[in-house]
């Protein structure tokens, strides 16, 4: 369901006017269901709503009847299905409702000078008509913002039942008075209708536009464009950036522009630009979090390589020497943010990291060994969904040698080895996605 109601893309850039980096289109589709949801949830509100109290004087030729009337609620309602559409005109939408009628129930009280009087009343409410034109925007903050931009309301007839009191008297001055409280209804569905988008409004207001994404990352979605609205959709353009919590540093690269293709079948769709990946990949850098201290507890217990000197010996002769049988360790971190660049239909990942090799002397003290590079590119097809895209890379590594304390050796035999095993080449896989993905 979710799947052909929502689709997921990677966008490449283009250049056209300003720049978010994460882009939401609402489809009328999507505005239908969204619609239809709305009103089924309206309807089962109105079961239990108190309509606010109404009340006025009815003048007759000896002085005038004050009149309340409270506790009004819905017996019966029957609700048309509303029709929702996008407003161009005025950034915004359209709703309309036309032939509502509703049953109520209520009491009523009167007084006439000393006289009060009580009972209970029924009203029909017939052809209730209502149009609303919504405005949207974008507030300092970056929120959605809505606006009631015009309303009008018609009520085409009311009948009220009066009961109980001195209720044929009553009734006759109601009836008499058909018109004014039909004109009383009508006057105040405009109003409540507006309050009810001042308080969807304060509801928006007290939207974050910022969330914390695990412990080290939040990511800031507040709307860099305007809404845009068109006949046929609604387009949300979202700054969509990560941020370290503890650095809150702005990378050096900016979000490219891009146009996300319209999606018709779709309900919604998602245009997410390399911009957002490579923020939180700069997000994990720039906190310290892409580095990994691997020992020898780290590699898997059935591999045959050991991380100490006798097991690297095999590949690096001179280090068995120099340091018989000493347990090893290895400092790995990111030189630099990987960085996602996206290619038409597909992706590729670089990732340039440092490798620290030490013995460990019995006593504890560690001392260096060697320093390796490493660049690590990945290529993959990335018009797929988030989840699959990383599954679908493939990587190449290549290592280079930048300091020995044991002299120098060759580097490539340690990969071409590596080729033949594949238990090594899991742990220098392994290696590279936790540095990736540092948890
Ligand atoms: C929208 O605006 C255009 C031009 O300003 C006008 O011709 C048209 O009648 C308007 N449409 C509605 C539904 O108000
Ligand atoms: C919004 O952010 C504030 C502070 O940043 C936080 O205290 C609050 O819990 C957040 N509210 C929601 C609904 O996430
Ligand atoms: C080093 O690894 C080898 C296996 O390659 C193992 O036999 C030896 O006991 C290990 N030495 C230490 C100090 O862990
Ligand atoms: C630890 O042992 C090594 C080799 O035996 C020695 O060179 C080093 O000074 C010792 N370190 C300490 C702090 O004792
Ligand atoms: C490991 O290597 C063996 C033979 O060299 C091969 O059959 C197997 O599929 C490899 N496993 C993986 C996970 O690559």
């Amino acid at each position: 369901m979710l799947s052909s109601a929502i689709l997921l893309l990677f966008l490449l850039p283009c250049a056209c006017g300003e720049n978010p980096a994460i882009q939401l289109i609402l489809t009328n589709k999507g505005l239908q269901y969204g619609k239809h949801a709305g009103a089924g949830w309206v309807q089962d509100k109105l079961g239990s709503v108190t309509l606010p109290d109404l009340s006025g004087d009815f003048s007759l030729l000896i002085g005038s009847v004050h009149y309340t009337l409270s506790g009004i609620s819905i017996e019966k309602c029957d609700f048309p299905e509303p029709s929702v559409e996008f407003f161009q005109n005025s950034t915004g939408l359209k709703a309309s409702l036309s032939g509502l009628s509703v049953a109520l129930t209520g009491e009523w009280t009167s007084s006439y000078g000393i006289i009060h009087d009580e009972g209970t009343f029924s009203m029909a409410v017939f052809n209730v008509d209502v149009l609303s034109v919504v405005e949207l925007g974008r507030d300092a903050d970056g929120r959605l913002s809505l606006s009631s931009l015009l309303c009008e309301a018609h009520v085409q007839d009311v009948q009220i039942q009066i009961r109980g009191g001195a209720s044929w008297i009553i009734q006759l001055i109601v009836d008499h008075n058909r018109g004014r409280i039909r004109g009383d209804i009508e006057s105040r569905i405009c109003p409540q209708m507006e309050e009810a988008i001042v308080e969807l409004e304060r509801h928006l207001q007290a939207v974050n536009v910022s969330f914390d994404v695990g412990e080290a990352l939040s990511l800031d979605l507040p709307l860099s464009l305007p809404p845009v609205v068109s006949a046929s959709a609604l387009s949300l353009g979202l700054k969509g950036e990560f941020y370290s919590i503890k650095t809150h540093k702005e990378p050096p690269f900016e979000a490219q522009p891009f146009t996300l293709p319209p999606q018709p079948g779709y309900m919604l769709s998602v245009g997410l630009s390399e911009f957002t990946l490579n923020s939180a990949f700069y997000g994990f850098f720039s906190s310290g979090l892409l580095q990994l201290l691997v020992d020898d507890g780290m590699i898997p217990p059935g591999s045959p390589v050991r991380l100490n000197t006798t097991s690297l010996g095999r590949y690096i002769p001179q280090l068995a020497q120099m340091f018989p049988d000493l347990l090893m360790n290895l400092q790995v971190y990111a030189r630099e943010a990987p960085m996602f660049s996206l290619q038409p239909d597909a992706g590729k990942l670089s990732v340039e990291g440092t490798v620290k090799a030490f013995a460990i002397f019995p006593n504890g003290t560690q001392i260096p060994v060697f320093t390796l590079d490493s660049v690590s590119t990945s290529h993959g097809r990335t018009s797929l969904t988030f989840s699959t895209v990383m599954n679908l890379f493939s990587s190449s590594l290549t290592l280079s040698l930048v300091a020995s304390e044991v002299g120098p050796f060759s580097v490539s035999k340690i990969l071409s080895r590596n080729k033949n095993n594949n238990k090594t080449s899991f742990l220098v896989s392994r290696v590279h996605s936790r540095f990736l993905f540092a948890d």
